[in-house]
């Protein structure tokens, strides 16, 4: 998408696309001023003049999370998952995350002559395996849970029957919904020290608690949110240093590496776009955005901004500063981005210490379907032991 990003932010920076019924929106600083405007520029998908209510309670569930609410609801629904999200509360977690993933890497490796795919074997089970132990639920539901969450992100081709493709859909969701329920009433009776726990049991401002629903949205929006990104950061991240050849440098140098990982998240962002609603209307460039408009914010185009990046379609991997939108900003700020990181980092610094002469395989690679998420189906590569 990166040469049409570029055209576009060239020739049409704020255009209204009409076979879609909504802006796009390409320059960083016009990006980044969306999203730091939540009055003008709502999450809300209700406030859309073409909003058409969904027909079944599943579906509405992730509506009523703080990725779909403004504030002040979003703060008090953000409140309650804030603390253990913190920088300082996931730096517990490293040990933990180093054993997982460990143990993934004994499974590979022990097998694997010389090849492995990165998405399958590495980049998607570790994020699976992690929010679903921080949330409480069995590590042998994880299969179901990469079925579920892959088919909630895939976005509806052009050819595919989209009656189907949306029933397919509620069909995940209430599966999803039904499996969870079960564990936020457990959990209610016999609070753990888990997220599920913390989700139904912090108290708001007014002493309330979330209602059954919210507390549902909120475990979907935690499972949906971190795995498929995360498995794109690390798949992306594989191709960047097989690119620029940094395999390498950051073996063992966790600065090196920490510093290259952002620069994979401004380079191939995982999310590439977000959507806004216009509240009131609104001028951005010369266009005039109206009330009720849907507006689809292109960070992966504000992230190769040459006007605001030098050498922004270069991948450089200890690029400082380096003030990209791969986890979006302001008040929507990604909640997981320590928990990202963190992984994203272990994952390397554990893989570069057990192989060698890692190599994207010489093969065609296929992208995945959706627009908004960046990244490959698989990504097989060859190493040395
Ligand atoms: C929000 C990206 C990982 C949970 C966001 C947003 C972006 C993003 C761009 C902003 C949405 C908006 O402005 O509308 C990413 C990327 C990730 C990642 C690129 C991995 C590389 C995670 C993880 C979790 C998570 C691991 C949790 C386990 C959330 C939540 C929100 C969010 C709950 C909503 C925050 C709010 O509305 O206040 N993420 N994310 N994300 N992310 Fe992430």
């Amino acid at each position: 998408p990166f040469e049409w990003y570029r055209q576009m932010r060239d020739d049409a920076p704020v255009r209204y696309d009409a076979s879609r019924g909504s802006w796009d929106v390409f320059r960083y600083d016009d990006v980044k001023r969306i999203l730091d405007d939540d009055e003008t520029f709502s999450v809300d998908p209700e406030r859309a003049n073409d909003f058409v209510e969904p027909e079944n309670e599943g579906e509405g569930l992730i509506l009523q999370t703080m990725l779909f609410e403004d504030p002040p609801r979003h703060d008090e629904l953000r409140g309650v998952v804030e603390e253990p999200f913190r920088p300082r509360a996931i730096r517990q977690l490293e040990p933990r995350i180093r054993e997982l993933t460990t143990e993934i890497l004994d499974d590979v490796l022990d097998d694997a002559d010389g090849k492995m795919d990165i998405v399958g074997d590495l980049a998607y089970p570790l994020p699976v395996m992690v929010i679903a132990e921080l949330l409480g639920v069995p590590a042998e539901k994880r299969d179901q849970f990469k079925t579920w969450s892959d088919t909630l992100i895939e976005s509806a081709a052009d050819d595919v029957d989209t009656q189907a493709y949306m029933e397919e859909q509620r069909q995940v969701q209430m599966e999803m919904a039904w499996y969870f329920l079960e564990l936020i009433e457990e959990r209610r009776e016999n609070p753990r020290d888990d997220l599920i726990s913390t989700i139904v049991t912090t108290e708001l401002g007014d002493g309330s608690h979330l209602s059954r629903e919210e507390a549902l949205g909120t475990c979907i929006l935690l499972l949906v949110a971190g795995n498929i990104t995360t498995t794109n950061l690390v798949t992306n991240a594989v191709r960047c240093f097989d690119e620029a050849d940094q395999f390498d440098a950051v073996r063992g140098d966790d600065r090196a590496l920490t510093t290259a990982i952002e620069e994979v998240l401004r380079y191939r962002s995982p999310v590439q776009a977000m959507t806004r609603v216009a509240t009131r209307d609104v001028d951005v460039q010369d266009a005039t955005i109206g009330e009720g408009d849907r507006i689809v914010v292109w960070l992966g185009s504000g992230n190769r901004d040459e006007r605001k990046f030098d050498d922004a379609d270069r991948f450089v991997p200890d690029r400082a500063p380096n003030q990209h939108l791969g986890f979006g900003h302001g008040t929507h700020y990604c909640l997981g981005a320590p928990l990202a990181r963190l992984e994203a980092k272990v994952v390397f610094s554990e893989l570069l210490d057990r192989v060698k002469n890692v190599r994207v395989a010489d093969t065609e690679l296929s992208p995945l379907r959706s627009s908004f998420i960046y990244g490959v189906e698989s990504l097989p590569v060859t190493f040395d032991k």
